[in-house]
């Protein structure tokens, strides 16, 4: 049965993704244009808490600042009619043919004071509007041809970028925290900083590395044939999950942005599980919002918006019902037990043991007869997987 959410779910969703009227690089628009304050209505109506844009989602690129204004305003009323908060918003650094070669990182010199100065005004309305994070999507940072980009200047430069903007927040006295969002490819043929793990090592070189972490999105890591939900525990580890981009991707192919949950069903268990459950005592791992950054099918007209809006919340809720009757299970305790899952907490040295007192114990190497200890004994990880399984799929 479908779940219905709550503004307290925290689900929030872009104005790109409700808004994406069909258009492929194949073929024209199936839908016509959503204007902002009839989608902030519908997403209040069904229970999302939360709108992100980018700039030029809400007022065209080029709109003069009376445009810009009034636009503005428009979202403002209707999010004070609604409830509806932004807590994230993003620079639409990809749109202009001007920034083919990259906003940041573009090789020339102009774009890139250009690119900043977007930035810094955008950042002004997310402190106007209150949102906390700003998301930093660099899908034109990149190349096609090995030859056409240093890519340890473009590094330096994307640093440089990220200081600036870091320094702007700091001396504004804004509650602004950056969160890099990672893609291997498309619409560059490689972009930089094209995984978590990338990004987050990147992040360790900045001057104020604490102001950014990393917006992780479930399709992007899977397109590099990544685990998701291993790279979120990463990023959690490291205390760099600043915001999560939450949808759905079959296999190593073109962003497919499908539905969260219509597509790698186990892994998206995993990853709700993990949010939800992941915390010291069970608690909750992750509390920012869980945005959905997807786009309605191309073959669907605008109910096909509001139903696959509903999906994505409800699957999210599904999942995280289905983790919880996972975690309580007696079985499932007893089966993560003889697969000594617990026992990993454990450090390998105990407390004050030094690499001598190693050396000295026999009974680790000398003693150890590895074989005898081994004795043929299986993990347990396949009975695991197929507890998690009956429960994913209800039947338990
Ligand atoms: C994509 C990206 C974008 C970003 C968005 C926010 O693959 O197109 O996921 O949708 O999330 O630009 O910065
Ligand atoms: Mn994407
Ligand atoms: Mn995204």
């Amino acid at each position: 049965m479908a779940l219905t959410p709550k503004p307290s779910d925290n689900f929030t969703f872009g104005l790109w993704t409700v808004g994406y009227n069909g258009t492929d690089p194949f073929g024209g628009p199936t839908r016509p244009p959503l204007d902002v304050v009839h989608v902030v209505e519908q997403l209040a109506e069904l229970g999302a808490a939360g709108l992100t844009f980018h700039d030029d989602d809400l007022f065209a690129f080029g709109s003069t600042e009376a445009e810009r204004r009034a636009e503005i305003d428009r979202l403002t009323q209707a999010l004070a009619d609604t409830g509806l908060r932004v807590p994230m918003i993003t620079t639409n650094l990809f749109s202009a043919p001007v920034f083919k070669d990259g906003g940041f990182t573009s090789n020339d010199r102009a774009v890139r004071r250009f690119a900043l100065r977007k930035v810094l005004r955008n950042l002004d309305l997310a402190a106007e509007l209150g949102a906390t994070t700003f998301v930093m999507w660099g899908g034109r940072e990149g190349a096609e041809y090995d030859s056409a980009k240093d890519v340890r200047q473009a590094l330096e430069r994307y640093r440089e970028g990220v200081n600036l903007l870091s320094q702007y927040v700091i001396d504004k006295g804004y509650d602004i925290r950056f969160a890099i969002e990672p893609k291997p490819n498309e619409p560059r043929g490689d972009i930089l900083l094209p995984t978590l793990g990338h990004a987050i090592a990147f992040i360790d070189s900045l001057e104020h590395p604490e102001l950014a972490g990393v917006n992780p999105e479930v399709g992007h890591e899977q397109m590099a044939g990544l685990n998701f939900a291993a790279g979120i525990a990463q990023a959690l580890y490291h205390g760099k999950l600043f915001h999560i981009d939450l949808n759905g991707q079959r296999g190593i192919k073109y962003d497919q942005d499908l539905v969260f949950g219509h597509g790698d069903l186990h892994n998206a268990f995993a990853l709700v599980d993990l949010l939800e459950n992941g915390g010291p005592a069970g608690v909750p791992a992750y509390d920012g919002p869980r945005h959905f950054d997807y786009k309605p099918s191309r073959t669907e007209d605008e109910s096909g918006i509001w139903d696959s809006v509903a999906a994505n919340m409800s699957n999210y809720l599904m999942l995280k019902e289905r983790a919880a009757a996972f975690r309580a299970d007696p079985e499932v305790t007893a089966a993560l037990a003889a697969a000594r899952v617990p026992e990993l907490a454990t450090p390998t040295l105990a407390p004050g043991e030094s690499y001598d007192d190693l050396l000295a114990d026999s009974s680790a190497f000398e003693e150890f007869d590895s074989d005898a200890y081994f004795g043929g004994r299986g993990s347990g990880f396949v009975r695991l997987q197929q507890l998690a399984t009956e429960h994913l799929l209800g039947a338990r």
